[in-house]
């Protein structure tokens, strides 16, 4: 009897789509202004082509920093619900995402997605059970901690109380300190480590792979090859900021290439987002936009962000729906057919709709922040 009716019920379904690989490159401190397709004099042929072929999102939203908006992203939560409204998490902060909340990548694991992440965590490393690897990822490459330098992978740290500054290597292959790659450009190191992950990714299972990019944060660091197309530009900030743009344009459009090879990219959602404004103090600018990462004028959180891919029912459109970095968790659960069971009430809505085919956003509001104990100072640096 059981098996007649799953049998009848095979019959008159329409074939299943299969779910989609969600493929999410996070950029660091991106500003408004340094996108070739809001103008920048910086080039960005590949964001600009991708863009072009999906959907510009215009009205979109970010928090002022780094943690916060990671936060927002893995959970669909406001950062006032987890602890994360003062600031960012610092090195030496007994801090991570509460372990009660049930993050991103746990709930496409249970939907059967294979979980992958490359790039910058800085969502707490206290305990192990913070580490990615312990949240829902099945294999992590990259650095735990905020920023750090793109060569050497190493993070220094002023220990205020002890008046000593500390440096140690932040670089790891899953759990592992991973040593061999000093002298390595971290930008080409992580789209070189994506990439194998897409080439080596079988047709068995959907892909979640989450990339973000150290890439355009400071320190401005950057092999000359990309900033010598930049010499008309005079400040020296600017121009090492463009050719670091340059290469993340270029770690973007190697992703997407790689998705082309293995034959995925027809069934593939990307989406490209910043985590924040840009730092017009280390080189970005968000002209016309209002101040700068740390700020809540639109500066610091009006976020240059896009969706991509052949799914897209309306290519190359422009969204102007109020769209938050909060919203993608819900979205991308809505996308890959998972179910949010497990996850503490959310704050981000599904606005696939709006994305895909122009319709009104379900938002109509958004929460900047909540934070009565306004901390100025760092605990450490
Ligand atoms: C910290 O150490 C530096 C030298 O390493 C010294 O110049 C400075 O005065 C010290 N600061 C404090 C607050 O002790
Ligand atoms: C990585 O570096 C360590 C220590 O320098 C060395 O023992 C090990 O063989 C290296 N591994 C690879 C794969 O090169
Ligand atoms: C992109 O791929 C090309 C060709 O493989 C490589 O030379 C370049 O370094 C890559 N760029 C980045 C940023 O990974
Ligand atoms: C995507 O490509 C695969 C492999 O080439 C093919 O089997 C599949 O039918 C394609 N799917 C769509 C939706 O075009
Ligand atoms: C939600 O998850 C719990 C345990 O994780 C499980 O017992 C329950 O059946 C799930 N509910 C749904 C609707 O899937």
């Amino acid at each position: 009897m059981r098996l007649a009716l799953c049998l009848l019920l095979v019959s008159v379904s329409p074939v299943a789509a299969k779910p989609p690989n969600i493929v999410f490159i996070l950029a660091d401190d991106f500003g408004w202004n340094d996108v070739g397709y809001h103008g920048s004099e910086i080039r960005t042929p590949h964001l600009d082509r991708l863009s072009g072929q999906g959907v510009r999102l215009e009205n979109y939203y970010v928090q002022p920093l780094c943690s916060p908006s990671r936060n927002q992203l893995m959970t669909g939560r406001y950062q006032i619900r987890t602890g994360l409204q003062h600031q960012i998490i610092w090195p030496c902060q007994p801090y991570c995402v509460p372990l009660d909340e049930k993050l991103l990548p746990e709930l496409l694991q249970d939907a059967g997605y294979a979980t992958h992440m490359v790039g910058k965590w800085h969502l707490g490393m206290f305990r192990k059970d913070c580490l990615p690897t312990r949240r829902g990822f099945q294999t992590f490459f990259g650095y735990l901690t905020g920023s750090e330098d793109y060569f050497t992978h190493h993070r220094c740290t002023l220990i205020a109380p002890l008046n000593m500054t500390r440096c140690a290597l932040d670089l790891r292959d899953g759990e592992d300190v991973a040593l061999n790659y000093t002298g390595q450009y971290s930008t080409e190191l992580f789209s070189q480590r994506a990439e194998d992950i897409i080439s080596s990714h079988g047709p068995e299972k959907p892909l979640f792979l989450y990339v973000a990019l150290q890439a355009v944060h400071a320190p401005l660091q950057v092999p000359e090859r990309y900033v010598a197309p930049y010499s008309f530009i005079k400040n020296t900030h600017r121009r090492e900021y463009a050719g670091m743009v340059s290469a993340m344009d270029e770690a973007v459009g190697n992703i997407s290439r790689a998705l082309q090879d293995a034959g995925l990219w027809n069934n593939t959602v990307l989406i490209f987002s910043t985590d924040n404004g840009g730092q017009t103090l280390s080189g970005g600018n968000n002209w016309p936009l209002r101040g700068r990462k740390w700020t809540l004028w639109e500066g610091g959180v009006r976020g240059v962000g896009f969706v991509t891919g052949p799914m897209i029912e309306q290519p190359g459109s422009v969204s102007r729906g109020l769209i938050h970095v909060s919203d993608w968790l819900p979205t991308i659960v809505g996308l890959a057919g998972a179910s949010t069971n497990g996850t503490k009430p959310l704050d981000g809505f599904n606005v696939w709709d709006t994305i895909s085919h122009g319709q009104a956003s379900p938002r109509v509001e958004l929460l900047h922040n909540i934070d009565p104990l306004f901390v100025d100072d760092s605990p450490c640096e």
